[in-house]
């Protein structure tokens, strides 16, 4: 959780990164990151547009040359290596087969280039190919694949040389939604049968959610949080994760009780009760994130509630098939929102738009943020 960014370097990983920074001019594009990837893990790097994580990824290959810092794969320092000497391979976005080539011919070329023996190219792309479950398309070229199984010939062709350390950018990119959904379960099944390390970078928050063990959360050239998929989203470390990470109701406020177990923000809206301490100065300025899902709505007083209960006037609702979306505004004005899933199709809510209503949620569905 918020602790293990500072703490990644210790520990066995298998691909550990210390301190690395790399500067373009006098901005940090990778500022201090620090990161202990495990064996066989599929980590992802998620952030926005320019946060850094291809020129991290692009340190781990070689293509770039790090301003500071260490790069340990197995143990061994790779700076300085040059990117063919290392035992990574990269797929790229674009993933730029060739257009002239058989499916098999793509596959097979680096290994013919490497020199290895003819059998056991012919062997290692045979491989390769029915590993992704292309080997009945060997002979065709790849304008005549899908989108979604030239991604998975490109993969075949970054795995066939066996590289110890996957690193795939943003390798769904060029995909379209629903084809991106079901190759992103595709490509884990693949990952986890050759058992390689792979490290993925996406600025797509799902996509991260469901192909990796482990994510960390980048912003401006450093790691803010590494965690699971679970982790980061119910325990953000901060604001920004908070509402990076799926959306976050953000309630300002000051500690104003807190325990081992438990504590109290006084916010805008009223008390907020939170089932974990903080160990902070009472007084001293916290936010609590409450995800929209985890607020119960009601135009009834709902019984057994005695805190954590506020009401609002419904503002807008949007139906999204399998969940309700409504914006409430409360009493000072703010707006909260609440989403509840459609699990039955005849429980078709009676709340409607103006409508006065109860929210509400349980103590453990918030977190305390600092920052
Ligand atoms: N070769 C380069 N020269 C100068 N600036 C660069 C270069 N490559 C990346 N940058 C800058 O570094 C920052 C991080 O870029 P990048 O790693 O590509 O981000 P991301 O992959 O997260 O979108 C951006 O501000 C980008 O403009
Ligand atoms: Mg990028």
């Amino acid at each position: 959780m918020a602790q293990s960014a500072a703490s990644a370097s210790q520990g066995e990983g298998y691909l550990v990164t210390e301190n690395l920074v790399k500067h373009f001019d006098d901005v940090a594009a990778v500022d201090e990151v620090s990161l202990s990837i495990r064996k066989g893990e599929i980590f992802a790097l998620l952030g926005s547009s320019g946060c850094g994580k291809s020129t991290l990824l692009r340190m781990l290959a070689g293509f770039e040359t790090p301003s500071s810092g260490r790069i340990l794969l197995g143990g061994q320092d790779v700076v300085g290596m040059p990117p063919y000497v290392r035992p990574v391979n990269m797929m790229f976005q674009s993933y730029a087969l060739f257009p002239h080539l058989s499916i098999w011919e793509n596959v097979a070329f680096g290994l013919k280039r490497e020199g290895l023996p003819k059998a056991e190219v012919q062997q290692r792309t045979d491989d390769m190919l029915n590993l992704v479950q292309l080997g009945a398309y060997a002979k065709r070229k790849p304008h005549q694949l899908s989108g979604g199984q030239q991604q998975r010939v490109a993969l075949a062709r970054s795995l066939a040389k066996r590289p110890k350390l996957l690193l795939l950018d943003e390798p769904l990119g060029a995909l379209d939604k629903k084809l991106r959904e079901q190759t992103q379960f595709e490509l884990v099944n693949i990952i986890e049968k050759v058992g390689v390390t792979c490290v993925m970078v996406t600025h797509d928050q799902e996509e991260a959610m469901t192909m990796a063990n482990r994510i960390a959360v980048m912003s401006k050239g450093r790691v803010l949080q590494v965690g699971s998929p679970e982790e980061v989203y119910e325990y953000p470390c901060n604001r920004f994760v908070a509402d990076f990470i799926g959306h976050a109701n953000l309630f300002d406020g000051k500690l104003s009780v807190d325990e081992v177990d438990r504590c109290a923000v006084a916010t805008a809206i009223g008390e907020i009760h939170v089932g974990h301490g903080v160990s902070g100065a009472l007084d001293m300025p916290v936010a609590v994130a409450i995800r929209p899902e985890k607020i119960g709505i009601s135009k009834q007083r709902p019984a057994h509630v005695d805190h954590n209960l506020f009401q609002g006037r419904v503002k807008e609702i949007a139906y999204f098939g399998s969940y309700n979306t409504y914006i409430v505004q409360t009493l000072d004005g703010r707006k909260i929102k609440v989403t509840e899933a459609n699990t039955d199709r005849h429980d078709l809510s009676d709340i409607t738009w103006e409508d006065e209503v109860f929210f509400w949620w349980r103590n453990n569905s918030g977190v305390v943020l600092r920052d």
